[in-house]
């Protein structure tokens, strides 16, 4: 099913301290790329066309500046603040106008995810409810953590509870229905003072409207929330890129992909590029989409 996308890339941004002094985690480079084109990429992959992006008043205008209102990505993307980390499900009564009635998907700015095709059919799926994932993870007290049952039904969801029930993490990319909007309204701030995902996530659990998705263990989630994460991150990107010659997190290409740049489109797109490594990877997927139209 068709859904909007809000990305959410506000917050403190402390823990990447004095990075952040001057620009959010958000817009931190993850190897060649400032982070939050991988999200942007992956929302882009599953087909979403308007976004909505929501960060702190001061770095607002930065976003704008990056990723405009969308036109050379064939998609639009208007933009709303935050005036403060009171939790990532405030992401929903700050969209509601943009969300008006339709499904969304919500990623968080600095989760990268690579792997294939692994959310199109959670998309494709989708019709009411509530879709989240869940990851295999090492260190789950870190996240979100979702339980199953020996059926395989999600049974609990914590927030970093102390005592894991399971190794399943909860990436930062939901998809819900309109009712997300009265579900936030209705939640009291949890003990840290935020308006939480997961308490939105276990409210549809209640409702039995929850949906989870186990991702396949092939599948890349890396979060690049500190400064040994945004490394390994960097890490991470450059070597598959190097091995494989091509560009994890592009937007051009993932629109072009999608269809909502046409080949004389992304030529235009690209050829308002500085003279760059950027610039040649996107000119050879012209090129490469020229030649085989042409055969
Ligand atoms: O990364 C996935 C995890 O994200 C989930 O497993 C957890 O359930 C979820 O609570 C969240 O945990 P974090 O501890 O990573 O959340 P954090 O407060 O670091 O926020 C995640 C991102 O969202 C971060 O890049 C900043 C942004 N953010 C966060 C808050 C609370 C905002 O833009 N506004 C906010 O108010």
């Amino acid at each position: 099913m068709y859904m909007k996308g809000i990305i959410l890339a506000g917050g403190a941004g402390s823990r990447l301290y004095p990075l952040t002094l001057v620009a959010s985690k958000q817009l931190q480079p993850v190897y060649d790329k400032p982070m939050v084109y991988y999200p942007l990429t992956t929302l882009l992959e599953n087909g979403v066309r308007e976004f909505c992006l929501i960060s702190t008043p001061q770095d607002l205008p930065r976003f704008r500046q990056l990723l405009g209102d969308g036109t050379s990505l064939g998609v639009t993307i208007e933009y709303r603040e935050q005036p403060k980390p009171a939790g990532i499900a405030q992401a929903f009564l700050i969209a509601e106008t943009f969300i008006g009635g339709d499904p969304v998907a919500l990623i968080l700015g600095d989760n990268l995810f690579y792997g294939g095709d692994s959310f199109l059919q959670a998309f494709k799926d989708f019709r009411t409810g509530a879709t989240i994932f869940g990851y295999q993870v090492d260190d789950a007290e870190r996240y979100g953590v979702v339980e199953f049952d020996a059926a395989g039904k999600a049974v609990s969801i914590e927030e970093k509870p102390i005592s894991p029930r399971s190794n399943y993490a909860v990436p930062g990319l939901y998809l819900y229905d309109d009712q997300v909007v009265a579900i936030t309204r209705a939640l009291e701030p949890s003990p840290r003072g935020e308006l939480e995902i997961t308490d939105v996530n276990k409210e549809y659990l209640r409702r039995g409207a929850l949906r989870v998705w186990r991702l396949s263990r092939g599948f890349a989630w890396l979060d690049a929330g500190t400064s040994s994460s945004l490394h390994d991150a960097s890490a991470y990107v450059q070597t598959i890129e190097k091995r494989q010659g091509i560009k994890i997190g592009c937007p051009e290409e993932a629109a072009f992909r999608q269809g909502f740049l046409d080949l004389e489109r992304l030529r235009l797109t690209v050829s308002r590029l500085p003279s760059c490594e950027y610039r040649a990877y996107l000119e050879k997927v012209v090129k490469e989409s020229g030649a085989s139209r042409a055969t």
